[in-house]
């Protein structure tokens, strides 16, 4: 590979790795016929500048590019350009305690459940930890019902919806009917369709003889800044335009919202992810000019979420559960067959209390 490629038809150079527009190479120039030789002041204006200008040579000598802009030949110097770089776009900032991780995180944050109730170091780390990875394990649970309630009663409360105050995760393997054998879900956030989404969502184990259905996990946060690396543009578009998201599968239910996929506070600090491919709706805020790249970064995005780089697996056992932070973390079930059973139970929960608690615990009170 060479240290100067031309790329986009000319009208960008690649310089050991960061990208200049041709007409910022030109508006930039250091030649006589735009800056003055003596004093260096810049004798040109935007009308001197041609509105689409290319490049068609360029190469690294000694230090030292020489390009070729609409047959003008120009020279600068690499380490002045280097240092002017503007590729890529300053880091993206994330919640204070938030660390992004993908599939070679192997310390998942785990709690014992006689511990956590004890409160104390046990439930402060536990909770901290969900803080920082967006998930969280529980071991040491009885295998019964209702035992994911004994969860949310660490922090907080339940926020109960429409599908209950808890609900059944379960299917009865069959190799025999494929409908309810347990295909693969893709990693999505629950709920999107929500407003306020439900922050947190546990997830208990009470059965789980079936052959795979491991649970699965990808960081949101993670996911959205390799798409930022990967493609800026898209990621803005994602970030700027909002999604719909609609569920109305049950009689006197039609749950709707309008938010973007990828949510910054207004100070630009990433603060959520939604992504489910079951339940957005027609998308009609993104205008027509962007639509196009708006579906190729949501397509990089998914790409991005199923790549199994990104991805944490573990298998519940009867008596364990995981908690995620439903605004950052996706998660899925692995498919699953043959002989056996599977079932878990689910609830929602909000964050604002599992923080609190966790705030009350730092200070000591
Ligand atoms: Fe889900």
């Amino acid at each position: 590979m060479t240290d100067a490629v031309i790329e986009d038809g000319g009208r960008v150079l690649r310089l050991q790795g960061k990208r200049f527009h041709a007409i910022w190479l030109l508006d930039n120039a250091q030649d006589g016929v735009t800056r003055d030789p003596g004093n260096g002041q810049r004798l040109i204006t935007m009308a001197d500048l041609p509105a689409d200008p290319r490049l068609t040579e360029a190469g690294l000598t000694d230090g030292t590019l020489t390009v070729s802009i609409d047959g003008r030949a120009l020279e600068f110097d690499r380490d002045w350009l280097v240092a002017r770089a503007y590729d890529p776009c300053p880091a993206l900032t994330l919640p204070a305690h938030a660390t992004p991780w993908d599939a070679t995180l192997t310390d998942i944050p785990t709690g014992n459940m006689a511990a956590l109730q004890a409160g104390g170091d046990a439930l402060r780390d536990w909770l901290s930890g969900v803080r920082q990875y967006g998930f969280a394990r529980v071991t040491g649970m009885a295998a019964e019902p209702g035992g994911l309630f004994d969860i949310v009663a660490l922090f907080g409360f339940v926020r109960e919806t429409n599908y209950g105050r808890h609900f059944e995760v379960r299917t009865e393997v069959n190799p025999t009917n494929l409908a309810f054998t347990g295909l693969g879900l893709q990693a999505h956030t629950d709920n999107p369709y929500r407003d306020p989404v439900p922050t947190l969502q546990v997830l208990s184990c009470l059965e789980n003889s079936a052959e795979g259905g491991e649970n699965m996990v990808v960081d949101g946060f993670s996911a959205a800044l390799r798409l930022r690396a990967e493609n800026p543009e898209g990621f803005d578009l994602l970030a700027r335009y909002s999604a719909r998201f609609e569920y109305a599968g049950e009689a006197g239910v039609r749950l709707q919202s309008r938010r973007p996929m990828i949510e910054l506070s207004p100070e630009g600090t990433l603060i959520g992810v939604r992504f489910n491919s079951r339940s957005i709706a027609p998308l009609t805020d993104v205008p027509f000019a962007h639509m196009a790249g708006y579906y190729a970064a949501y397509r990089q995005l998914s790409d991005i979420i199923d790549d199994t780089a990104q991805e944490v697996t573990f298998k519940l056992s009867p008596g364990e559960a995981f908690i995620v932070d439903n605004t950052r973390v996706l998660h899925a079930r692995k498919g699953y067959s043959g002989e056996g059973s599977r079932w878990l139970q689910g609830c929602y929960a909000d964050k604002d209390g599992l923080l609190s608690t966790l705030a009350a615990l730092e200070a000591g009170a």
